[in-house]
C-alpha cells in the first residue's frame, strides 16, 4: 500500500493504474475508520480494480464551535483498516493542501442550507470544495459514500451531475451495531447510558419505514409512528425528524402523499453529542 502527501503523487498513481487498464475506485474519509468505513473500502473493490482511499480531516466543514482540534486522529489503526481492505493507495495531504491565499469554493445553493446545512452553517460548502479538491487530484472512475451522511451523498450527486465529473458516484448501505445503532466517529464520545438511550433512534426510523412499508403514504402518518417512538425515549433534543425529497431536498412533512422514494433523516443530541441517522422510502439512490 503506497502513502501519498501530495496531489502529483496521487494523480500519476491514479493515471498510471489506468494506462495499464484498470479502473480506480475512491473512498475519501477524515479518517478515524470503523467498520463503516471498512464496508465502503470493500464495495470500492467490488466496482473497481485499485482502491484509493483519502484521510485528511478537513478544516473547512468545521464550523467555529465544531472542534476541529479534537476530531480523533488514529493514523496508526487506519492505515491497519486500508491494507486489511486491500486499498492500494492512501492519499493524506497535509496543511500545504490549502495552498496560502486559497480562496475558491465550491456550493451547492439552497441544498446547502436545508436541514444539517441550516445546522451547520457553512458545513456542505466546506464538504462539496473539499471533495472537489479530492476528486481532481484522484481522478477516480468510481467514488463511495456511505448513506449515513444521506444528505452529504445527495449534495455531492447533485455536484457531480452538474459539474459533469465523469465518474460513478455509489452509495453504500449504513453499516449499524448489532443493536442497530448506525456507526459512526461520533459513537465513541457517548456514554454507556446515552449510547443505549440513541438506540431509540434507528427504532424510530424502524417504526415509520414499517407505517411505509404498510402502503401508507401519507407523510404526517408515516412520521408520526417514529415520533411516538422518539417520544417513549426522548434524546435530550431532537433536531429534527423529518422526510426529505432526495431529488429537491424539499422537507415532506406536511405535503402531499409520497409518490416517489425518500429519505427519513433524525438528527438528535445526547449532551454535547450529536448523531445522525436516516433510511430510505423505496429506491432513493438508484
Ligand atoms: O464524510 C466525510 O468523512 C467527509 O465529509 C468527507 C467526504 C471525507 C469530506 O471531508
Amino acid at each position: 500500500m503506497d502513502i501519498f502527501r501530495t496531489a502529483s503523487e496521487i494523480r500519476s498513481w491514479s493515471r498510471s493504474r489506468k494506462t495499464a487498464g484498470r479502473t480506480v475506485g475512491f473512498v475519501p474519509t477524515m479518517g478515524a475508520l470503523h467498520e463503516g468505513h471498512a464496508s465502503l473500502l470493500v464495495r470500492a473493490s467490488q466496482v473497481s480494480d485499485d482502491v484509493a482511499i483519502s484521510i485528511y480531516v478537513n478544516p473547512t466543514q468545521f464550523g467555529p464551535n465544531e472542534d476541529f482540534s479534537k476530531y480523533p486522529r488514529t493514523w496508526e489503526s487506519d492505515l491497519e483498516t486500508a491494507a486489511k481492505a486491500g486499498v492500494k493507495a492512501v492519499f493524506a495531504p497535509g496543511e500545504e493542501f490549502y495552498p496560502k491565499g486559497y480562496r475558491t469554493e465550491v456550493v451547492v445553493p439552497q441544498w446547502n442550507s436545508v436541514l444539517e446545512g441550516e445546522i451547520r452553517p457553512g458545513h456542505f460548502d466546506g464538504v462539496t470544495s473539499v471533495v472537489t479538491k479530492l476528486f481532481h487530484c484522484v481522478e477516480p472512475d468510481f467514488a463511495v459514500f456511505g448513506q449515513k451522511d444521506a444528505q452529504q451523498a445527495l449534495l455531492i450527486r447533485r455536484m457531480v451531475r452538474d459539474l459533469d465529473f465523469g465518474l460513478r458516484l455509489v452509495v453504500a448501505p449504513t453499516v449499524r451495531e448489532s443493536d442497530g445503532l448506525a456507526m459512526s466517529s461520533r459513537n465513541r464520545y457517548l456514554s454507556e447510558s446515552d449510547r443505549k438511550r440513541a438506540l431509540v433512534l434507528s427504532r424510530a426510523l424502524w417504526a415509520s419505514v414499517a407505517v411505509w412499508e404498510s402502503g401508507e403514504r401519507d407523510p404526517g402518518r408515516i412520521l408520526s409512528a417514529g415520533e411516538s417512538e422518539l417520544a417513549a425515549q426522548a434524546p435530550d433534543s431532537v433536531d429534527y425528524f423529518t422526510l426529505l425529497d432526495p431529488d429537491t431536498l424539499a422537507v415532506l412533512d406536511r405535503g402531499p402523499a409520497l409518490s416517489k422514494p425518500a429519505i427519513l433523516v433524525v438528527a438528535a443530541r445526547y449532551g454535547t453529542t450529536r448523531l445522525i441517522d436516516n433510511a430510505v422510502l423505496g429506491d432513493v439512490w438508484g
